[in-house]
């Protein structure tokens, strides 16, 4: 993959209803709230999120499972929403970057993202978040070396990478795992 490629926006999000497209409804829970939708069982979570939902917090960079942008939950496991077929989310749990505060608290992945000033442009910082939370609730005492390990496949255009790392491992310290 050629990283220049990356988020160069050659990719066009998907129209709301392609031409010939069959429907299904399908439910799930987004963000805590049930949700049913007609939609094109084929079509990728991504454009559903933000396109039909407007939940554009998720990012499209590369379209194609490469860059990490587009992470969110799925069952609490960070997921490449541009793979993902809405066929496959049916009866799961979805959870983007608009639903992780709780109660009109911040997430401690995200207030370290902010102490540790771990970003510039902030393209692929709902993705980097939540992959980092995912990773947090797989292995609650990571290494530093498991957070640069974990955290890899994870794109940052800007370089930000030693500040989210950091950020991740501060995370992990407020969350009562880190070590
Ligand atoms: Fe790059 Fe999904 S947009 S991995
Ligand atoms: Fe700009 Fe990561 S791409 S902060």
């Amino acid at each position: 993959m050629n990283a220049a490629f990356l988020f160069c926006g050659s990719w066009r999000e998907q129209p709301l209803k392609p031409e010939n497209a069959m429907t299904d409804a399908i439910s799930f829970k987004l963000n805590d709230k049930p949700v049913r939708l007609e939609v094109d069982g084929d079509r990728p979570l991504l454009w559903v999120l933000r396109t039909d939902l407007g939940l554009t917090g998720t990012k499209l960079g590369c379209g194609e499972g490469y860059c990490g942008c587009c992470t969110v939950l799925v069952d609490k496991i960070a997921t490449r929403s541009c793979l993902l077929k809405m066929s496959d989310v049916r009866d799961k749990e979805v959870r983007t970057i608009e639903g992780l505060a709780a109660n009109g608290k911040l997430h401690p992945v995200q207030k370290a993202f902010i102490e540790h000033d771990a970003l510039q442009c902030g393209f692929c910082i709902p993705g980097q978040v939540l992959h980092a939370v995912s990773l947090l609730n797989k292995n609650p005492h990571p290494t530093r070396e498991e957070i640069i390990r974990g955290m890899n496949n994870n794109f940052c255009r800007c370089g930000a990478h030693t500040r989210i790392i950091d950020a991740i491992q501060s995370a992990a310290v407020e969350m009562k795992g880190g070590r």
